[in-house]
């Protein structure tokens, strides 16, 4: 007994901004970018959408490919990093767009390694009979953290030039501009007597590293909790230690990867598909090679939608079910680190 993904779904905005449109606003090129992290394009929320906007298109999608009625859904479990709002969560705005108004609604902050907790969540949830079939959403609206202030001109709606003082001051922020994109993934997801769901998950956090990636600005230890001062002082702009980040991911995840294997007497050729965040493609390609994985049991998407933190691997899970790849009786695992530092592998029979 345990879960299954009976549908899944995702929604990215708008057009595709390519790494030369980047350059428009900051000193970077596609050959950089490319380069760096694999990435050739990403989607960015219009002003005036949310993380809830895109999560519930992609759950609209994922409850068709399911086939069930969204009064069937009895739990909403929704992951972001960037909510509408600082509160109410925006679990409880997909469940209202949806109009879920009678089962409860939850939020979980892990960034990208949300799908893992969320996995082991949803797992408890299924197992208490707390809940039957959940509606579980990544979706991420980082566009309101970009450094630059000139959209239009990134969007090529406008050729002017910016000015040197906003190219510098996104210029001191392009590493971290350039991996983020916006979008979302749905799944719904459901008890079962089938032999699927969490055959293993080992989850770790790592507090003292939680300045490696943050956004300074905007929280309750000041008062009041927003200041005038934070736009010039770009406190909304994350900071974020990238190379730091980087050796954690390539030292931490093969660890954890191998020692659940060990764990649960299986090696790398037992495992159908490692699906892996997509924070950088060369940190893939490191994990990849550190474990022995073959290249085509490691599918990416970071070239189409850079780093979308929660919502990536629930539209990688999608684009690999609406291609036919994940199929009922796999054994998969799945790999994913962020913000926190929260990290883990998780091991899921599809
Ligand atoms: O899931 C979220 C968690 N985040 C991550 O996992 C991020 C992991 N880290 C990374 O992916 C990489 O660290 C980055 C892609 C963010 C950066 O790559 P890097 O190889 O670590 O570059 P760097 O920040 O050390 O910068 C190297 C050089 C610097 O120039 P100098 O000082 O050597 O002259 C940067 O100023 O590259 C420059 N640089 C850029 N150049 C063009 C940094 N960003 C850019 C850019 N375009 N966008």
């Amino acid at each position: 007994m345990g879960f299954e993904i009976i549908g899944t779904g995702h929604y990215v905005p708008g057009k595709p901004i390519k790494n030369d449109d980047l350059a428009r606003v900051m000193d970077t090129s596609d050959e950089w970018i490319a380069k760096r992290s694999g990435i050739r394009q990403r989607h960015f929320c219009p002003e005036g959408q949310g993380a809830s906007d895109l999560g519930t298109e992609a759950a609209k999608k994922a409850i068709e490919a399911a086939g069930i009625d969204k009064s069937e859904i009895d739990y909403v479990v929704l992951c972001t990093m960037t909510p509408d709002y600082i509160f109410p969560g925006s679990a409880a705005l997909v469940a209202g767009n949806l109009g879920l108004d009678k089962v409860p609604a939850l939020d979980i902050r892990q960034q990208c390694a949300a799908m893992l907790f969320g996995f082991q969540i949803m797992d408890g949830l299924i197992a208490s009979g707390a809940a039957k079939t959940i509606l579980f959403v990544g979706a991420e609206a980082h566009a309101g953290f970009m450094p630059w202030m000139d959209w239009d001109v990134l969007e090529g709606k406008s050729d002017r030039q910016v000015t040197p003082e906003a190219r510098e001051k996104a210029n001191r922020h392009r590493a971290l501009a350039i991996l983020f994109g916006d979008g979302a993934g749905a799944m719904i997801v459901r008890k079962t007597d089938r032999d699927a769901g969490l055959r293993g998950v080992k989850l770790f956090t790592d507090g003292d590293a939680a300045k490696l990636l943050y956004v300074p600005g905007g929280g309750f230890r000041t008062r009041p909790y927003w200041k005038e001062s934070y736009f010039d002082e770009e406190m909304y702009i994350p900071r974020m230690d990238g190379a730091e980040l980087f050796r954690f991911a390539v030292t931490k995840l093969p660890k954890t990867a191998r020692e659940l294997l060990a764990e649960k007497e299986l090696k790398v050729a037992d495992i159908d598909w490692f699906l892996a965040h997509q924070a950088n493609q060369r940190i893939n390609e490191f994990i990849r090679d550190k474990l022995g994985v073959p290249e085509e049991k490691m599918p990416m998407n970071i070239d189409r939608f850079g780093n979308t933190s929660a919502a990536t691997l629930p539209i990688l899970i999608d684009e690999l079910t609406r291609a036919g790849k994940l199929k009922k009786g796999e054994l998969n695992m799945l790999l994913a680190l962020g913000a926190g530092i929260h990290w883990g592998c998780a091991l899921v029979r599809w």
